[in-house]
């Protein structure tokens, strides 16, 4: 089988691995409120690429010597669960009327369509929250919440280890909540919204890319290389990695809304012409823009050889994105 065969073969298992995985943590559709749990449901397992816990499971396997240790795993899906609720959150709000208002999103109509925006709201409100009590879980999932091995009794060597379990999800859930908020995305989508119908500053727009949509993608795989049990340093060295993947992918986001097809993408195009957003494509061109792409994503690339562990499954994922089509 050729490489690229292989590496799409790969990612199909990867992809339906984590749709399983995001599956068990959804909540029972149940109680007079259950109008809200099946919003969640439709808007979280509706298709999509599930770029981002992909990417904190590949950043964490690079740290972990490759495999998913067993006292961890629980706590890595719980993670890589929360990112996507936040992401899909994002996706929800960003298409409501008050923002962006798009009908479609991942191939079916947006979640306010559907329920009403009354429910789109508090679906997005839902997927946010849910996300924390998710990934809060992560400390009695690693057997470190105040029951398990953290216990006064327990033999110090088991106490030890799960200090060391409890600091790192800790640090994942301070990442977590950073990059999501007003220094993260929810900064980001501030100012696309303030920076709408007018000229905007490439600085500015570059702002608003590093925020509204890199700060996901570093917090996705900062917190694969923190719970993969990766140095500071090494850190520091994935965030910048992700910031250039995530700056590359909106850019190639921009792209698409010109140059898909709504099929293809899912989502309707011409939705930045409609709302008046400056984007790469208005101040640079398509050509331009596509360069940019592939810049910043060979830079990544570059950067990503210089971390332990075998990237081949990474490196073939940053270069893919550089013609995705959706
Ligand atoms: C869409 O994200 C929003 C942007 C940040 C451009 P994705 O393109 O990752 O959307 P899904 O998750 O595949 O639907
Ligand atoms: C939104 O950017 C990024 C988010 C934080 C949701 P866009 O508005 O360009 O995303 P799409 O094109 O609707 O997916
Ligand atoms: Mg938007
Ligand atoms: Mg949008
Ligand atoms: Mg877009």
């Amino acid at each position: 089988m050729n490489l690229k065969l292989k590496f799409l073969e790969c990612q199909k298992k990867k992809v339906e691995e984590i749709e399983r995985i995001l599956r068990e943590f959804l909540p029972e559709e149940e109680g007079h409120q259950k109008v809200i749990m099946e919003a969640m449901a439709y808007s979280l397992m509706g298709g999509g690429k599930r770029l981002r816990p992909m990417l904190m499971r590949e950043t964490y396997l690079l740290f972990s010597g490759g495999e998913e240790r067993p006292k961890e795993r629980r706590a890595l899906h719980a993670f890589m669960a929360a990112q996507e609720m936040i992401h899909t959150y994002s996706l929800v709000h960003d298409d409501l009327p008050a923002m962006d208002d798009d009908d479609y999103r991942r191939g079916r109509k947006t979640t306010h369509v559907v329920f009403g925006e009354d429910m789109g709201i508090l679906a997005g409100d839902a997927l946010l929250n849910y996300a924390f009590e998710t990934a809060a879980g992560a400390f009695a999932a690693a057997g470190c919440g105040p029951a398990g091995d953290l216990a006064a009794d327990r033999p110090s060597a088991d106490r030890l280890a799960a200090y060391a379990e409890a600091e790192k999800i800790a640090a994942s859930l301070q990442i977590l909540s950073r990059k999501a908020g007003i220094y993260g995305m929810i900064g980001g989508q501030v100012i696309d919204v303030k920076e709408t119908g007018h000229a905007v500053p490439a600085e500015v727009l570059d702002t608003v890319y590093a925020l509204k949509t890199a700060a996901l993608i570093e917090s996705s795989m900062m917190i694969g290389a923190v719970l993969g049990g990766a140095s500071e340093d090494e850190v520091r060295t994935v965030e910048q990695i992700a910031r250039n993947v995530g700056l590359a992918f909106q850019i190639q986001d921009d792209i698409l809304d010109v140059t898909g097809t709504a099929e293809t993408l899912g989502k309707p195009i011409h939705s930045d012409e409609k709302n008046e957003k400056t984007t790469y494509v208005t101040l640079y061109g398509v050509a331009r823009s596509r360069e940019i792409v592939e810049e910043k994503s060979r830079e990544a690339v570059r950067m990503l050889k210089g971390l332990p562990g075998d990237h081949g499954y990474l490196e073939q994922l940053l270069l893919q994105l550089i013609y995705r089509e959706k």
